[in-house]
């Protein structure tokens, strides 16, 4: 019997700490008590707006719309963008849960598409959804910051004349051929929760560079007749059509939410290098390990990676008893294919208010699918810590 490596003595939970000016934002904030990024007055001087236009501008967008979480995003982009009750919204059958319950929330009807063997969707699959279902809008979820081949993507979208929208939850400031994710559709929504790229606490980035979607996304995150102090917005003529049909579901971002974001935003791409450099130490050990195996990730795609996903070959009693082998040392690995949700890790089979769908590829690859957080800060020495554990476990 093998010695066992010593416990972790670091969280995988860790997280970077706030930039010092976005500390100093929120100090002032918070001495100024005001927290909501409209007022009477101007407002445009609101942290949130500010966000908006940095975010933008980041991304070369003509639209920016903050929200309160990523799934708020997801739904309305989903309602900005058209949808309406009972339309069929394609999506991953691997994602997580906000998704499906975004189109759920949207009244719209779920139709799930396989996964490959490299957790991207199957485009067989999509295109097979589209001729027997006559769906036009596309939901892609680059879960895990696995992104498909977005050459055959676009031109199947083009082909149908679909709406795409890019939920980038897991890859802000990802590229796929040098064009940043959430760049290529029509619409695409972003994360700011605490263990996506950028920590906002909690909170959604919606992206476009329609003026319709962008006025009903502002008047559907709840700006009442306050839409003039957004600085990343269409003209106020645009409003006009869309003011008085539009509900105000007051999904709003906070200010201090919007000052932590901002603070990040310049070291983004600095810290994707070190998520990048803790990814490619995880995973040359991982693929050294007996019975584990890796995705393959397209040359094509510059990856934002904040986890990484492997595969154990082993039946379900191995991998449970790996797990927990793991856990005692203090490792915590989430498995995709569990017959029970837990955490942040779900399955298709788990949400009970879609139409059952049985996704066969899906199945196979969840089956032995793992996942661990990569703090961007770990070092050379806490990588081989959990490489010796793995090795232990597996
Ligand atoms: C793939 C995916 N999309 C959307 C979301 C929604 O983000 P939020 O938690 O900010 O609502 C998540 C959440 O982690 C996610 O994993």
């Amino acid at each position: 019997m093998a010695i066992p490596p010593k416990a972790l003595d670091f969280s995988l939970t860790s997280v970077a700490k706030i930039p010092q000016s976005g500390k100093d934002r929120v100090a002032t904030l918070l001495d100024s008590g005001n927290l909501f990024r409209y007022s009477e007055g101007q407002g445009s001087d609101s942290a949130v707006a500010q966000l908006e236009r940095e975010f933008a501008d980041f991304f070369g967008k003509k639209y920016a719309i903050a929200v309160n979480s990523g799934g708020s995003a997801l739904f309305i982009a989903l309602k900005a963008a058209g949808a309406t009750s009972g339309d069929i919204v394609m999506l991953n059958a691997f994602t997580l849960a906000p998704v499906p319950s975004a189109i759920e929330h949207s009244s719209c009807e779920a139709v799930l598409l396989d996964t490959t063997a490299d957790l991207v969707i199957d485009i067989e699959s999509l295109k097979y959804a589209i001729k027997t279902t006559g769906a036009k809008i596309l939901l892609l979820s680059y879960m895990r910051g696995h992104i498909p081949n977005m050459d055959e993507i676009m031109q199947v979208v083009k082909d149908n004349d679909l709406t795409l929208i890019e939920d980038c939850a897991h890859v802000m400031g990802a590229k796929w051929k040098n064009q940043d994710m959430g760049t290529l559709g029509d619409v695409s929504c972003f994360s700011l929760q605490t263990f996506k790229q950028v920590n906002g606490g909690e909170g959604g980035i919606i992206l476009c560079d329609d003026e319709d979607i962008a006025a009903k996304a502002i008047l559907m995150s709840g700006s009442y007749m306050l839409y003039e102090q957004h600085l990343a917005r269409p003209p106020s003529e645009v409003f006009d059509k869309w003011v008085a049909t539009t509900p105000n579901f007051s999904l709003r971002l906070n200010e201090i939410s919007a000052a932590l974001v901002s603070s990040q935003l310049p070291i983004l791409r600095e810290k994707i290098a070190a998520w990048n450099s803790v990814y490619a130490q995880i995973a040359s050990g991982i693929q050294e390990i007996n019975g584990l195996s890796l995705p393959n990730i397209s040359p094509h795609l510059q990856p934002a990676p904040t986890s990484i996903q492997f595969f154990c070959s082993r039946d379900e009693d191995e991998i449970i008893t790996a797990l927990a082998t793991a856990k005692s040392l203090a490792l915590n690995i989430k498995w995709f294919g569990d017959p029970q949700a837990r955490g942040f890790t779900s399955n298709y089979h788990h949400w009970n208010y879609l139409p059952g769908q049985k996704m066969e590829n899906t199945d196979e690859v969840m089956k032995g699918l793992l996942d661990i957080r990569l703090p961007s800060d770990l070092s050379e020495q806490q990588c081989k810590d959990i490489i010796a554990i793995l090795r232990y476990s597996f």
